[in-house]
């Protein structure tokens, strides 16, 4: 596969099939990932693997986290900055209505978009999932490269024949999980990955996100 497929071909995947990955085939996938680039080649992340019991250990304590705060927990590190402003908010806002309009969710039916929501804690029941876990002490650069390296994997998962959801919504349980996962003091989850093969009967995977154009967020001169 090349690069621009798999980079045209990448969606945020929503639904999974009953399909599991090997432990092998996720080292391997991880082996591969890690020739993503980071300044001074630091390397500033470390992952966490849940499969099988694991996984379904995460799950449980995530509904029993949810149940005692349904808010989410405290955390430092928000997902958004507070009062996003324009465009950010709008397309936050046009992304949340498509998704819901291609489930069929209508607008005012909280009860059926709050039990959508939580389809993020079972990882949208994709066999796979992996925590990305920085060191407090790492900066914005740091963070900034471990982004990159998620996106590495993204694609690599593509190539084969998987696909993925990025799930920052796990950021809502970080005191939780960092008791669950046994994370030392300074170190906290930035971001979850669902990772399965795709049903793509699913109409949630159907969805197509919008970009802006190129003129939209870039400047050029000089040619
Ligand atoms: C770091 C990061 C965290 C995300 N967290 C979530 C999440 O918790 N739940 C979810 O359903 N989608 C999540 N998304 C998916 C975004 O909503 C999605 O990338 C965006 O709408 C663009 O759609 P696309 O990925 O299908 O191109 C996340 C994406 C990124 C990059």
């Amino acid at each position: 596969m090349d690069v621009s497929t798999a980079v045209n071909q990448r969606i945020s995947t929503r639904a999974f099939l009953d399909k599991p990955i090997t432990e092998a085939e996720a080292r391997d996938w991880l082996a591969q990932g890690q020739r993503s680039p980071s300044g001074g080649n630091l390397q500033p992340w470390r992952v966490h693997v849940v499969a099988g019991d694991a996984r379904a250990a995460v799950v449980d304590m995530a509904m029993k986290a949810l149940m005692a705060n349904p808010k989410g927990e405290p955390t430092e590190y928000p997902i958004y900055p507070e009062n996003l402003w324009n465009p950010h908010e709008e397309r936050r806002q046009t992304i949340g209505k498509q998704m819901f309009e291609t489930l069929g969710i209508a607008k005012d039916d909280k009860a059926a978009r709050l039990a959508w929501f939580a389809g993020n804690f079972r990882f949208f029941d994709a066999p796979l999932a992996i925590f990305v876990i920085l060191d407090k002490r790492m900066g914005h650069g740091q963070w900034a490269h471990t982004g990159m390296f998620l996106q590495t994997l993204a694609l690599l998962a593509e190539e084969r024949g998987w696909a993925t959801c990025m799930q920052e919504c796990w950021g809502m349980l970080r005191p939780s999980l960092k008791t669950h996962l046994n994370l030392d003091n300074g170190e906290v989850v930035w971001c979850g990955m669902a990772v399965g093969y795709p049903d793509k009967e699913a109409a949630v995977n159907t969805l197509q996100s919008e970009r802006a154009d190129v003129d939209e967020f870039a400047s050029f001169a000089g040619f």
